[in-house]
Formats: C-alpha cells, structure tokens, sequence
C-alpha cells in the first residue's frame, strides 16, 4: 500500500452527502489499518472554526471577502494540517476545498475565476489532490434531504444559486478529468462508498 503523499477531496452541493461520505471513507481506510486525517473546510484548524462562525453566520459579505476568508481558513489548514500529514504518509480525507470557492464564489456569485485560481494557488501553495470526488445532484432533490435543518447564509440562496454551482462543479470535472470523478448522488449511500473505495485502493495499491 502507498500511501505517501495522498490526498483525497470530497466536492457537492449541499446535501450531496459529501460530509457522509467523507466519514464512511474515513472510517474505512481506519478499518484497513491506513492512517487517515479527515478535515472540513472551513475549520479543522482553531482560527479555521473562527472564521467558519464569521462566514457562515449573519453577516452579509461580498464575494471578495468570502474568498478571503475562505483562503485565510484554508492556510491555515494547509500550513498546519495537510502538510504535515501528507509529510507523515498519512492519507488527507478533505470534504470540500479550492473547488468549493471556484463553485460557490466564481461560478455562483460571479468572482473572476482567473483571480479566484491566483488566490487558490497562494492559500495552498498549490498542493492539489490525487482524486476529487465530486457528489453530483440536481440541487431540488438534495435540499429536500435537508428540509428540516436548520439553514445557513449559503444554503438560504435561492435554487438558481445553488445550479450555478452545481454548473460550476461539472466544468471543473470536465476540465481535469484525470483526477475527478463524478458520482450521482442519487444512488444509495453504500453504492457510493463502494465507487469511492474502489477508486481510493486503486490509488493506493
Ligand atoms: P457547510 O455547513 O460545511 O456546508 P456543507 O455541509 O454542505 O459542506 O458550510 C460551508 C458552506 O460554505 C457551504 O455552503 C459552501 C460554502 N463555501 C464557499 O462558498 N466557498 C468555499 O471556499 C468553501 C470551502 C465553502
């Protein structure tokens, strides 16, 4: 098994059940005896869950500012998560990343994407992932999944919001198909996680 420097990130709409998924796969590779990190974004980090609060609470905040908050987070995790472990052949489970500011800031709110991938590149120095996961649904059928939940800033978008990121997510895939798979996340749960661990073994073997 090669697990040196393996990273592997989990991408969707909400309710795709990407945050689900990032755990089955998690406990999995624990199952298998593979050291394994499993992080969010934003968060995992002290500051990282500050600036989640501030970004998913009240505030209004333009696109810009997201992006900044997000990228601040998302160093934060770089420097003194995914790096380290990366270093320390310790598999990276990251349920969202680069892709999710691309989506929801570019293609959503309609952020550059030229400056959106330069700020990208800084925050991450640009450690990208060995596979992306991208849990594709028709955003109708995922918000009915969360209907009861509680919403916050982005998930009171409008649908139209949430297709322009949905749109996103396929021109990423599309255009780095190498590394991304696209998974309908209308399947049953453990048909997806059996999609995702055949891909992460093939990875690893
Ligand atoms: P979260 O509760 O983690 O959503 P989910 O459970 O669906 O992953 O909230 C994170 C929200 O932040 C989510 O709506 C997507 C948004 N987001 C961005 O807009 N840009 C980003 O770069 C990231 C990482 C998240």
């Amino acid at each position: 098994m090669n697990t040196e420097n393996t990273f592997i990130v989990l991408e969707g709409v909400e309710g795709s059940g990407k945050s689900t998924q990032s755990q089955i796969l998690s406990q999995r590779l624990s199952s298998e005896g593979i050291s394994n990190l499993l992080i969010r974004e934003p968060g995992s980090t002290k500051i990282g869950e500050e600036i989640r609060a501030l970004i998913l609470g009240g505030h209004e905040l333009n696109p810009l500012t997201e992006l900044f908050l997000f990228s601040a987070a998302r160093s934060e995790l770089i420097q003194n998560e995914i790096i380290p472990a990366l270093d320390t052949n310790t598999v990276v489970v990251c349920d969202r990343y680069i892709y999710s500011s691309t989506a929801y800031q570019g293609y959503a709110k309609g952020l550059n994407l030229d400056t959106i991938a330069e700020v990208n590149s800084i925050a991450t120095s640009r450690i990208s992932p060995d596979l992306v996961f991208l849990l594709d649904i028709n955003p109708e059928i995922s918000f009915e999944r969360k209907k009861a939940a509680p919403k916050d800033r982005f998930e009171k978008e409008p649908i139209t919001f949430h297709n322009n990121v949905r749109k996103g997510y396929l021109c990423l895939a599309e255009s780095n198909q190498n590394a991304w798979h696209i998974i309908d996340a209308e399947k049953p749960s453990a048909i997806i996680s059996e999609i995702i661990w055949q891909k992460v073994i093939t990875l690893l073997s």
